[in-house]
């Protein structure tokens, strides 16, 4: 293409006309490409996200509309969970008024102000006097909307940790002390035969021994965590934490563990128990929706949920949770650590029979229970005669009390 009147140049005008061609074509392309991305700036800072566009003020109002479109108009001004925007950040706002007050205050704030509300003229103060604009909601709606404002509320609290123990009774791994030992032994026994480097043999004895010995600890520590598994602490099908229940909600243990009094067993709660607050509570904290709609599947196609058992006696050893929390007063946690604190249960002692019998030794009789006035030693407890009475003067450690 050639410019007009170019006719009139020489060849090297026309070359150097082609650069400033050149040139300004590029400028215009950088101004225009600059001018887009200005555009799309300001966009972001004045104009409403895409998904505004629909107005939901213009709807008619016999229509409910859902708490995420109305939330749509709050955005601009209201965080939840990130912080002040505009207004206050509203996570957890639901707990700082009554739905009466929201009704009032969302439909017209300056209303709800000129009304005297204390905290509509606080909030108005501290927002430096910034209106909130009012809203044409239906009373359901809003209610529905500060439901919602809750329910996100809640998802920020969710701990995905929350089944994790702060302690771990798992026995320590001894694999490091056990290449240790060999080395100890292998070492002083090459230098013996091949290398001959230490002058003073008895030194090389010593190391074997002392190898022999730590390798003979070892075993003997190993040999006694062999068939037990303190420290076990399994993944169960629905994450249930105690710590939720027993400790955030201080369910009492004995409403799910109804044996304990009674019977031999403490027994695990069946999923209808479950159901007796999980009819309503539908949404947890931490896991939402998912684990709490397994308790319902379960019940809804009449199943149980399979539990890892934790604590296990072997069949050969006979115990009974009925003797020793309901006479024996002994506390839950003497035997399964603080449950209450637990996400996760983690077997806590190592139900060994050393464990059983020394507790026996060293733990009283409660002779508060007339039952015991049978017993000889209930009269030389009175008299002053003998000072206490453990389990074992009553014969918990007999063989045939455990083994039967
Ligand atoms: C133009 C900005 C703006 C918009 C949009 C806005 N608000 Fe507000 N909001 C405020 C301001 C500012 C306050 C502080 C109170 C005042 O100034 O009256 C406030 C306060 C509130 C409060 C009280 C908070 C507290 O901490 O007690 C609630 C609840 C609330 N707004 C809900 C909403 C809802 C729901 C919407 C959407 C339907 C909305 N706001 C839209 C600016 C806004
Ligand atoms: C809301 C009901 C509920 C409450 C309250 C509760 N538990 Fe449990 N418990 C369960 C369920 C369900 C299991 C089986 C799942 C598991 O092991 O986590 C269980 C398991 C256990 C186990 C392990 C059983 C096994 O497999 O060997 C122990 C021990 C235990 N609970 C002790 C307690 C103690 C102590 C308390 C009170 C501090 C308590 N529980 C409160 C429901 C409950
Ligand atoms: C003296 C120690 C001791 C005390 C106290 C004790 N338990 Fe146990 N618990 C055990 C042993 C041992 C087992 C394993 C029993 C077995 O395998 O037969 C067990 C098992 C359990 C189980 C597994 C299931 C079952 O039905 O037995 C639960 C649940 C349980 N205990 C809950 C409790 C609760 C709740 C308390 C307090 C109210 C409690 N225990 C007090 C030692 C104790
Ligand atoms: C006495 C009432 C009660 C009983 C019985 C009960 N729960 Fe819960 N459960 C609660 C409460 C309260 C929460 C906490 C809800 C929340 O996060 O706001 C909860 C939360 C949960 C959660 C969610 C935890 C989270 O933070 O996400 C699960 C899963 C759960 N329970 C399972 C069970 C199972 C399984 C049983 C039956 C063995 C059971 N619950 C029995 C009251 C109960
Ligand atoms: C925390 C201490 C403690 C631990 C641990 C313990 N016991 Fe006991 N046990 C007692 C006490 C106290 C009594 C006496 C209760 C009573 O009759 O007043 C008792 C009584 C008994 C009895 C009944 C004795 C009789 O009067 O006939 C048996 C059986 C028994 N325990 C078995 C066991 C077994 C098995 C274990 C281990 C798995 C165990 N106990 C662990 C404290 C303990
Ligand atoms: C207080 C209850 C209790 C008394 C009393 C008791 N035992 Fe035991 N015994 C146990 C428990 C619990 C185990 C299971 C230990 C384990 O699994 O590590 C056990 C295990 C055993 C075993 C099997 C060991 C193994 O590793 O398989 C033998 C054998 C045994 N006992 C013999 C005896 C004899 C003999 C006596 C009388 C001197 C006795 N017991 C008294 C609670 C008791």
């Amino acid at each position: 293409m050639n410019l007009p009147g170019a006719y009139l140049l020489t060849g090297k005008q026309k070359t150097i006309l082609n650069h400033i061609r050149t040139i300004l074509f590029l400028l215009f392309i950088c101004v225009f490409v600059s001018g887009i991305n200005a555009g799309t700036d300001n966009k972001i800072k004045v104009a409403k996200p895409a998904h505004l566009v629909k107005d939901t003020l213009t709807k008619p109002a016999n229509v409910m509309r859902t708490p995420q479109e109305l939330f749509v108009n709050c955005v601009k001004c209201h965080s939840i969970g990130k912080g002040k925007l505009v207004g206050p950040d509203l996570a957890d706002v639901k707990k700082r008024h009554d739905s009466a007050w929201f009704i009032k205050f969302i439909c017209s704030s300056d209303s709800l102000r000129k009304a005297g509300d204390t905290s509509a003229k606080r909030l108005f103060l501290s927002y430096g006097k910034l209106p909130m604009p009012n809203y044409n909601f239906s009373s359901e709606e809003i209610n529905a909307l500060v439901d919602y404002i809750d329910f996100e509320s809640l998802k920020l609290k969710a701990n995905p940790n929350f089944l994790d123990n702060s302690f771990s009774k798992r026995p320590p791994s001894n694999s490091w002390l056990f290449i240790l030992c060999l080395l100890l032994i292998l070492l002083p026994v090459m230098d013996l035969a091949f290398t001959k480097f230490v002058k003073i043999k008895y030194l090389n004895f010593i190391l074997i021994f002392a190898g022999f010995w730590l390798l003979g600890k070892i075993v003997y520590e190993e040999a006694g965590y062999m068939g037990r598994s303190l420290g076990y602490e399994p993944d169960q099908p629905v994450k249930f934490s105690h710590r939720v229940h027993a400790g955030e909600n201080k369910i009492n243990c004995i409403y799910c563990h109804t044996g304990v009094n009674e019977s031999k067993y403490a027994s695990i709660p069946s999923t209808n128990l479950c159901l007796n607050c999980h009819n309503v509570i539908r949404y947890g904290t931490n896991t939402g929706e998912a684990e709490i709609d397994k308790i319902h599947n379960a019940v809804d196609q009449g199943k149980s949920i399979s539990w890892v058992r934790v604590y296990k006696l072997p069949d050969f050893v006979f115990f009974s949770h009925a003797q020793h929390v309901r006479v024996g007063k002994i506390d839950c946690k003497e035997c399964h650590g603080d449950v209450a604190n637990m996400g996760r249960i983690q077997q806590f002692t190592d139900l060994s029979m050393g464990w059983c019998m020394n507790c026996h030794k060293k733990t009283n009789v409660q002779f508060n229970n007339n039952y015991y006035t049978l017993y000889e030693q209930h009269k030389d407890l009175l008299s002053g005669k003998i000072e206490k009475v453990t389990a074992e003067d009553i014969g918990a450690n007999d063989c045939l009390r455990c083994h039967y």
